[in-house]
Formats: structure tokens, sequence, C-alpha cells
């Protein structure tokens, strides 16, 4: 059985995670794997399901403090824990790299992307700080403070949200433009390495 992202949306309580997610180099739906795929696209899709995380984030932020979906914070969670710090470092290990190495010394990309690897580390130790709370929220705990916990969640989702939207108008067009068929294959063998926790391909 096939899952789709809108299924956080829907909150179905299908264990949906995994099998949408992108990530993984072999499926176990037929899926293309991952090294006969444009890397681009891949990682453009992966930002599609976060797109869908942060709405699922939201739904639980408006459902605070008693109308909770404790599916959809598990669901969450997984991404947080899992997809999100490999989707950085797909971006960290090969598409930065290559994008700074193809760029012009001076273009402002650089000093964009810098930024965007600051925000993966400032995200992800946000991240941290959720997993905690959501798998309080998923095994049935009451937040002691669910105005805090809602102001932590849209802190999240609205700053990973913007995050998303500069990848997508700026840096994704811009690999698609500049990067090679031979830096395509590089990305994309990079990024199976990861999924199999092997050394990242660039130095
Ligand atoms: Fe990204």
């Amino acid at each position: 059985m096939t899952h789709k992202p809108s299924d956080i949306a829907a909150g179905t309580s299908r264990p949906l995670l995994r099998a949408v997610s992108p990530h993984s180099e072999a499926n176990d739906n037929g899926a293309p794997s991952l090294s006969s795929r444009n890397p681009l696209e891949v990682l453009a899709q992966e930002h599609r399901f976060q797109a869908e995380v942060c709405n699922g984030l939201e739904r639980i932020a408006d459902g605070l403090p008693d109308e909770l979906d404790r599916r959809l914070c598990q669901q969450v969670v997984s991404c947080l824990r899992y997809d999100l710090p490999l989707h950085h470092r797909d971006e960290e290990k090969g598409l930065f790299p290559l994008l700074r190495r193809r760029a012009a010394p001076g273009d402002s990309i650089h000093e964009v992307l810098d930024h965007l690897e600051r925000d993966h580390s400032t995200d992800e130790g946000f991240a941290d700080e959720l997993i905690e709370t959501l798998d309080r929220l998923a095994a049935g705990h009451r937040p002691p403070n669910p105005e805090m916990v809602g102001y932590m969640l849209r802190g999240f989702f609205e700053g990973y949200r913007r995050h998303i939207h500069w990848e997508e108008t700026l840096v994704i067009p811009l690999a698609r433009q500049l990067l090679t068929e031979e830096d395509r294959a590089e990305l994309a063998a990079c990024m199976s390495a990861n999924r199999l926790g092997e050394q990242p391909c660039r130095k």
C-alpha cells in the first residue's frame, strides 16, 4: 500500500512517514531507487513533504490542549527525528558544496548557503525540544502549559516554511541551472551514501 504526504494533513492512522519519504534507497512499494532519480527532484519532493509536516504541526497547535491527534504527533516526531536531519545532510554534504563550486566567487549565493546552514543547525536544536514535547503528547500527557507548547510549535513551523521558501525559490532553481550531469550523479551518490550511513562524498 502506498501512502501520500497528504495523509499527515488528513490525520490518518497509517504508518506514513517511511513510505512517503523520498529518502529510502530501495523502497518497498516498487518506486525507483534514489540513484535512478534526479536528486534535485528528490530534494524538491522532500520540501513538499516538509511543508506537509509544517501543516501537521499547525494542526497540532490548533488542537491544543484538548483536541490532540496523538497519531499525528507520532508521525511528526518521526519526521523531525529522522527525515529532517537526513535532508539537511543531503544539502550540506551534497548540494551546497556543489553549488559553491559552480557559483562565481563573489556571488551572493555563498552567503545565502551559509545562512541556510545556520538555519539547519538552529532548526535541529529546536526540533529536539519539539520531539521531547510531542513524544509526551503522543503518549497521552496533557501539556502543562499549552500556550507555551503552541508558541514553540508555531515558532518552528513558521520559520521552517520560510526556510523551505528560500530553498525552493533560490537554491533549487539555481542548482537546476548550474549543476552538470556529473554533479547530479555525484549528488545522487552522496545522498545514497547518507542513507547507508557512509562518509559523505564531498570534502
Ligand atoms: Fe532543504
